[in-house]
């Protein structure tokens, strides 16, 4: 992790991943995020989930294996259990002191399902231990959390879910689809600005990686909807001139230099089923909200 954030701290255009916008308070912020009025995507998906959650489910069918990739508070799939019944419910997480507090909370609720949580960052590698079941694996990945990833790794992503489902697997994902600007820029600048805690407290979760001394005051949050890349950025911009230090480094931010702390794509149904096939998924079904703002798409691994 430190080589990783290093280089990109150093890089002329200065970036990190944003994974590590995941500490405990980061996933705390993030759940926030979820109850705002101007963030749409969690609502919307949970819409789309409870209208249609019978058709997916039998889409699906019972007793998979049900893998959940930034599973963080597991409420969305905890939600599914009662129809899905899957025998084996496989949370992945990189927040793993909070992915650790709500399965326990889980296995209490529903004694009957093999849990078997997992702290590992999926991004690089789809490394899942022996103690996961191989049979009807369904991956779940809610939230749009793809828009994160280039569509190249995107891709690249989805290829390694497919790889590590054998034949009777498959994948129920939700993804967020373009729309207004205005709506997009709202979704990640906020009026109360917890987006903005949200983007800061980064800081400090560097600092306590990299045992690094930024001050949250000298930076401000920067969120817009990048139109001809289909993607929302979001930035942490110095307020000032200020130099940072870590243990083995440094670096000098001129006054409105610009750290890039995340990429959430946005596609068009059409695009996103190009990239489903394009990773070896087939048999797709979608479903969507009444506005067409967000995407649910269940398919097999071929
Ligand atoms: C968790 C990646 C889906 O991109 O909408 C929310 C994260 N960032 N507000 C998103 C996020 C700023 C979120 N994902």
């Amino acid at each position: 992790m430190r080589t990783e954030l290093t280089a990109g701290l150093l890089a002329a255009q200065a970036s990190t991943s944003p994974k590590f916008l995941y500490d405990a308070l980061g996933s705390k912020l993030f759940e926030a995020i979820c109850e705002l009025p101007e963030y749409y995507p969690t609502r919307t998906e949970a819409a789309i989930f409870d209208t249609h959650l019978y058709d997916m489910a039998r889409a699906i069918g019972k007793g998979s294996t049900l893998i959940d990739l930034g599973a963080g508070n597991c409420a969305k799939a905890a939600r599914m259990f009662p129809l899905l019944q899957p025998l084996q419910y496989v949370p992945v997480d990189i927040s793993v002191d909070f992915l650790r507090s709500a399965v326990d909370g889980l296995r209490q609720q529903f004694p009957q399902i093999r849990m078997t949580g997992i702290g590992m960052d999926f991004s690089a590698e789809m490394a899942l231990p022996a103690a996961v079941r191989r049979d009807k694996r369904l991956f779940f990945y809610p939230g749009s959390s793809i828009g994160n990833f280039t569509p190249e790794a995107a891709a690249d992503m989805l290829d390694r879910m497919r790889a590590a489902c054998q034949g009777d697997g498959g994948l129920l994902i939700g993804v967020d689809l373009v729309k207004d600007k205005a709506v997009l820029d709202a979704a990640y600048d906020d009026g109360l600005g917890v987006t903005a805690a949200f983007n800061l407290n980064l800081l400090r979760h560097l600092n306590a990686l990299l045992g690094a001394d930024f001050d949250v005051r000298d930076w401000r949050h920067v969120a817009f909807y990048n139109e001809a890349a289909s993607r929302i950025e979001m930035h942490l911009e110095a307020r000032s001139d200020v130099t940072v230090r870590w243990t083995d480094g440094e670096r000098r931010f001129g006054r409105g230099e610009r750290i890039h702390t995340e990429n959430s794509y946005k596609y068009t149904r059409q695009g996103f089923l190009q990239l489903l096939e394009r990773a070896g998924f087939g048999a797709i079904r979608t479903w969507t909200d009444e506005k067409g703002w967000f995407l649910v798409c269940h398919a097999r691994a071929m």
